[in-house]
């Protein structure tokens, strides 16, 4: 490559001394901008095309995202057939066999493997990414937020099956920049490893890489509503706040926090047990497990005192997650925080963190208590898998990223909304 640009300029030298010096200038710049992508405006290999997404290419995403009932039913009969049900089945071998050769995988899934913008390379993100199965969701996730400038730290919980850990081990091993966490713990539901889980990384990426500006944990069944440059903008908005949900407690979920809970066989029971008041004593907060924030908060989390007791403290309550960053976000002198007044109450709708779907506020919108319209895929956990049918929704929203979404439920919501998100980063 090297001996070939230099030969051009040799070539170029010569037929510059015959024409003069002005046209080597011009000759000079045109070698510029064919030899270095970062200056060209068309990347036009790296959108999507229907053969890249397989069998989806029957669908109309345009018009779906614009609620059109047609297309949207169109998509429905197609998910459901033979062929797009075989085509979203992805064995884990598959990306384990990738491996051999990372270039050509890398190549074929479009992968964007250098900064689009000078604002973004000078803005670089840390994801914490925490996940048990399911690794086509994951691939999908981390090629949507894929740049090489951001940091990627992978919990893979430890008591996933051997081919997923294996599976996902080697999508890491493809980009320098993608790493697994150095200390991997088995995620409880509504225990405190799952805190645990985003702690190691939040760790790891701190010691990785003293550039990053902000701190955004994931899920695997999470997905992207913004381009790498729209979460930029959003966050150099914030102006070093954090912007997560934090509201004042509930008093029907008091127990959470006023009896210890230990973990039995793989789940968390409550004991009659008492606890103390919380260190400090700091205000509980009520918020839930994601979460955006500037590299401060994260430095608070890891060297602060009081957060360092608060931490001890949160070990055996119940869902951990759902009050230890909100209530971090009140603390003060904690980088991006707000103070504790209840005036600062945010919710997961005004936080950008995360757009969540719960079954109980679904609902008409002429109807007093409904927050959002009903879910147009299914429900795991009283939560939405979103359907193609809540993409016209989802992208109403500030919030950078949505949960959850699921190949095997709606392959069509994901294939449409990666779409939409990769031309509008090849677009700006
Ligand atoms: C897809 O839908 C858009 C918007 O409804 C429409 O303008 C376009 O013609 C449709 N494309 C195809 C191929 O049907
Ligand atoms: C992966 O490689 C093994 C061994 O070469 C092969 O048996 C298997 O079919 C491959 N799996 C996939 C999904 O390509
Ligand atoms: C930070 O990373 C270095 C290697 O880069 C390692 O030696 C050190 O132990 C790490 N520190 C922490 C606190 O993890």
């Amino acid at each position: 490559m090297r001996l070939l640009k230099r030969s051009w300029l040799c070539l170029l030298l010569k037929l510059a001394i015959a024409v003069g010096s002005l046209s080597l200038v011009f000759l000079v710049s045109q070698l510029n901008t064919d030899w270095a992508p970062g200056f060209t405006h068309k990347y036009s290999w790296l959108e999507y095309t229907a053969d890249v997404g397989g069998p989806e290419k029957g669908c109309n995403c345009s018009a779906i995202l614009q609620g059109d009932w047609k297309a949207l039913e169109r998509a429905k009969i197609l998910t459901i057939t033979k062929d797009v049900r075989k085509s979203i089945q992805i064995p884990d071998d598959y990306y384990i066999n990738a491996t051999t050769d990372c270039r050509s995988f890398k190549l074929r899934r479009k992968y964007i493997m250098f900064p689009l913008s000078k604002e973004e390379e000078d803005f670089p993100l840390a994801f914490s990414i925490i996940v048990h199965h399911k690794v086509q969701n994951f691939e999908r996730l981390l090629r949507a937020i894929y740049v090489p400038q951001n940091i990627y730290c992978v919990h893979v919980d430890k008591k996933s099956k051997a081919s997923v850990s294996s599976a996902i081990s080697a999508i890491a091993s493809f980009f320098p920049n993608v790493f697994l966490v150095s200390q991997a713990d088995n995620v409880v539901y509504a225990g405190w490893p799952r805190v645990q889980a985003d702690l190691n990384c939040m760790a790891d990426l701190y010691n990785a890489s003293t550039k990053w500006k902000y701190f955004i944990n994931l899920c695997g069944q999470d997905f992207p509503l913004k381009t790498n440059l729209e979460m930029v903008r959003m966050l150099r908005a914030l102006r070093g706040g954090n912007s997560l949900e934090s509201e004042s407690f509930p008093p029907e979920k008091k127990w959470r926090v006023s009896y210890v809970h230990q973990i039995i066989n793989g789940g968390i029971q409550r004991t009659n047990k008492t606890k103390d008041p919380p260190p400090f004593n700091l205000p509980i907060m009520s918020g839930n497990a994601y979460i955006v924030v500037s590299r401060g908060y994260v430095r608070s989390v890891l060297k602060d005192r009081r957060i360092h007791a608060l931490i001890e403290w949160s070990k055996d309550t119940y869902s951990p997650d759902e009050h230890l960053w909100a209530t971090i976000q009140r603390v003060p002198g904690v980088p991006g925080s707000k103070w504790p007044h209840r005036k600062y109450d945010m919710s997961d709708l005004n936080a950008i963190a995360r757009l969540v779907k719960w079954e109980a506020h679904e609902g008409l919108e002429d109807s007093m208590g409904a927050v959002y319209p009903e879910c147009k895929g299914t429900h795991v956990r009283q939560i939405c898998v979103y359907g193609a049918g809540d993409l016209q929704w989802l992208l109403e929203h500030n919030h950078l990223f949505a949960n959850k979404f699921d190949v095997d439920t709606d392959p069509i919501a994901i294939f449409c909304l990666e779409k939409y998100l990769r031309q509008k980063a090849l677009a700006d």
